[in-house]
């Protein structure tokens, strides 16, 4: 009984922490889903390996890490770990950022590929 009256009053800090950490708005998040679902998932899924690897954790991950997938040699060698940037740099052109690499795709607008990786930072073990 005290405690949860303790915690309460503490919410609106938390989430005013978080919205404060998110260098994002929530509107690119949503538009980056939606991308994601519309051109991403004919290869990929969050929560597990298609033609593409699973996209769960994968901003902060070392590149061709997810256990299971068949990953080109280039790719499984390139010592990358998924920052924003190095995925910005990827969807824009992953054969110029691994060459050899085996990914097909690519998006075109610099404002789709920011809010792609807006929504990949979203798929946290937590947030599944
Ligand atoms: C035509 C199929 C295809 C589409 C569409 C596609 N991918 Fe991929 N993706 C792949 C394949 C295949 C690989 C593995 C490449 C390799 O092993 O070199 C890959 C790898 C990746 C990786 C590296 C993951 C890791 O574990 O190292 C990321 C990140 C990624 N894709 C993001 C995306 C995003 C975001 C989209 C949509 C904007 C997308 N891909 C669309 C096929 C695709």
């Amino acid at each position: 009984m005290f405690s949860e009256a303790h915690a309460l009053p503490r919410l609106p800090f938390l989430l005013l922490a978080l919205w404060a950490a998110a260098p994002v708005s929530a509107q690119s998040v949503e538009h980056g889903h939606a991308l994601y679902t519309a051109h991403c998932t004919a290869c990929h899924s969050v929560g597990y390996n298609l033609t593409g690897p699973m996209h769960l954790g994968v901003v902060g991950r070392k590149a061709g890490s997810v256990p299971g997938f068949d990953y080109s040699p280039a790719l499984r060698h390139s010592k990358l770990v998924w920052t924003r940037a190095n995925l910005l740099a990827w969807l824009q052109d992953p054969e110029a950022l691994i060459p050899g690499q085996g990914m097909d795709f690519s998006l075109e607008s610099a404002r789709d590929r920011e809010d792609v990786v807006a929504y990949l930072a979203t798929l946290t073990p937590a947030s599944k």
